[in-house]
Formats: structure tokens, C-alpha cells, sequence
């Protein structure tokens, strides 16, 4: 596997790709990876014949009082793992080389209505930091598939709507959640929990899952919320949300049968999100 820091040095790699009319596949990063990252590689691996993974700690996806400077940076144990899952080129450029002029005064991509609510309720500006990056990515690597993790599935939903409204030609596919055997979904967050915080994890996706049970008994939704949400509070998390949607996130009607129930809550300054489909009874 080759790492490349610099654009010019990509574009080359990846002309040379195309002229000899080879399938490109682009799984984007913020490196420190774990199963969940390595499960999109494999993905990517079965959808093209070149895998290019790209590591980019984006500081415009940061909130001012967001993890960017705490972000475990660690391109080396990275480099390693994805060779091992059969990544072609590894992309990691330098800040200034994607955002030359500051990020702050850089073009922004932004993706309204799909953006607004749930992580995006807690994280203004978050999305329009995701959707310049990707679309950046998608430039730059010219991708015919691209593979997004099913844990943050608003990103998920954002870019797909961010294909559609810029006519990017580049097909999006969905990996599931890897988790750990307790539960817990993979993240690289994970590894800010001390230990007790790391033993009370797993409730979220527990308590998604004892939820999923009662709505798909047919328990009123309202209710289930608020008990889901007392429980998360009892086990120590502050929740951020935790919210049923139909599978595109607009509102769940009388008439939604799939659905999904979406959650981000935090323990101690550690902020986690999962999220479980489920189907609601006639
Ligand atoms: O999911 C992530 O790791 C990031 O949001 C992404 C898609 C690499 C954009 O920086």
C-alpha cells in the first residue's frame, strides 16, 4: 500500500488508474480505526479494483468546544491495518494542503433540511463540515463507489442527499454497524472511556434494543421515548436524543411500518450515537 500527503501526487496515481479503466473505491476516514473502518475497506475491496482510503482529521466537522486537538491521531498503527485489509493507497493529506486559505474562510458545502435536527441539533455547522469534505474527496479521488459507515446514519443520509442534489457520479453504499460482543458499536470515541464508562456503554445499545422490542410489540411511541430516555439517564448517560424516524429521517406517520430509532448520548465527555431499524406492527 502507498501513502500519499500531496494532491498532485494523488491525481497522478489515480490518472493512471483510470487510463488503465480501473474501478475506484473511496473509503473516507478520520484514521485511529478500528473493525467498523476496516469492514468499509473489505466492502470497498469487493466493489472496485482500487481501494483508496483517506485519513483526514477535518477541523471543519469540529464545534469550537469539540474534540479537534484530543482526536487520537495514529497514522502508523493505521497504515498497518489497512494494508492488512487489502487498501490499495492510503490518502492522508496536511491541513493546509486541503484547506490552503483556513477552513474557516474555505467554500462550504451544505445539505439543508436532512442536516437540521438530531446530530445536527447539537452540532451546528457539523454536516457542512462532512459535506465539503466528502464533496472535496469525491473531486479529487473521482470515486465510482463510495462506503459510509450505518453508525452515523444522518451522515449517511446527508451524503446520499449530497449525491443527488450534485449529480456526483459515484454510487454510496451502506456498511452495517460492527460491534463489539458486549454491544457497544465501534467508534473511535470509544477510547476516550475510562473503565466504568466503558462498562456502562453497552446500555445505549441495550436500551435501543429493549425499545425495538416494546414498538415493535406496539407500545405507543411517546411513552417508549420517555421511558427509553429515563433509562439511559439512570444508567448515567446525558442523552442527547433519542428519536424514532421513518428510514429517510422524516417523521414517523400512521402509515410508517420500517423505521429507525436514532440515539446520541453522553457519558462524561465522551459523546456516543447509535441507532437500530426496526419494523412497527400494522
Ligand atoms: O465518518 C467520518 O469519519 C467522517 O465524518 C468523514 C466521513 C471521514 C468525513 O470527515
Amino acid at each position: 500500500m502507498r501513502t500519499l500527503r500531496e494532491i498532485a501526487a494523488l491525481r497522478e496515481t489515480l490518472d493512471d488508474c483510470r487510463r488503465r479503466g480501473q474501478r475506484i473505491a473511496l473509503v473516507p476516514t478520520m484514521g485511529n480505526l478500528h473493525a467498523g473502518h476496516l469492514a468499509l475497506v473489505e466492502s470497498a475491496r469487493r466493489h472496485a479494483d482500487v481501494v483508496v482510503a483517506t485519513i483526514f482529521v477535518n477541523p471543519m466537522q469540529f464545534g469550537p468546544n469539540e474534540d479537534l486537538a484530543a482526536y487520537p491521531r495514529t497514522l502508523a498503527e493505521d497504515q498497518q491495518k489497512l494494508e492488512g485489509a487489502g487498501c490499495d493507497l492510503l490518502f492522508a493529506p496536511a491541513t493546509a494542503s486541503v484547506y490552503p486559505r483556513g477552513h474557516e474562510a474555505q467554500t462550504r458545502v451544505s445539505v439543508p433540511g436532512i442536516s437540521q435536527g438530531l446530530c445536527g441539533g447539537s452540532r451546528p455547522g457539523h454536516f457542512d463540515g462532512v459535506a465539503t469534505i466528502v464533496s472535496m474527496l469525491f473531486n479529487l479521488v473521482q470515486p465510482q463507489v463510495a462506503c459510509f459507515g450505518e453508525k452515523d446514519y444522518q451522515q449517511l443520509a446527508v451524503i446520499r442527499q449530497l449525491v443527488a442534489d450534485l449529480h456526483f457520479p459515484v454510487e454510496i453504499v451502506g456498511v452495517p454497524i460492527v460491534r463489539a460482543d458486549d454491544g457497544l458499536a465501534l467508534s473511535s470515541r470509544n477510547g476516550y472511556l475510562d473503565p466504568g464508562q466503558r462498562a456502562t456503554a453497552p446500555r445505549l445499545y441495550q436500551t435501543l434494543g429493549e425499545l425495538r422490542q416494546a414498538l415493535e410489540a406496539g407500545a405507543p411511541v411517546d411513552t417508549t421515548l420517555e421511558t427509553g430516555l429515563a433509562r439511559l439517564r439512570e444508567a448515567g448517560f446525558g442523552p442527547d436524543y433519542l428519536e424514532l424516524r421513518a428510514p429517510d429521517l422524516g417523521p414517523v406517520t400512521m402509515a410508517t411500518r420500517e423505521a429507525v430509532l436514532l440515539a446520541a448520548a453522553r457519558l462524561g465527555p465522551t459523546r456516543l450515537i447509535d441507532n437500530l431499524t426496526l419494523t412497527l406492527p400494522r
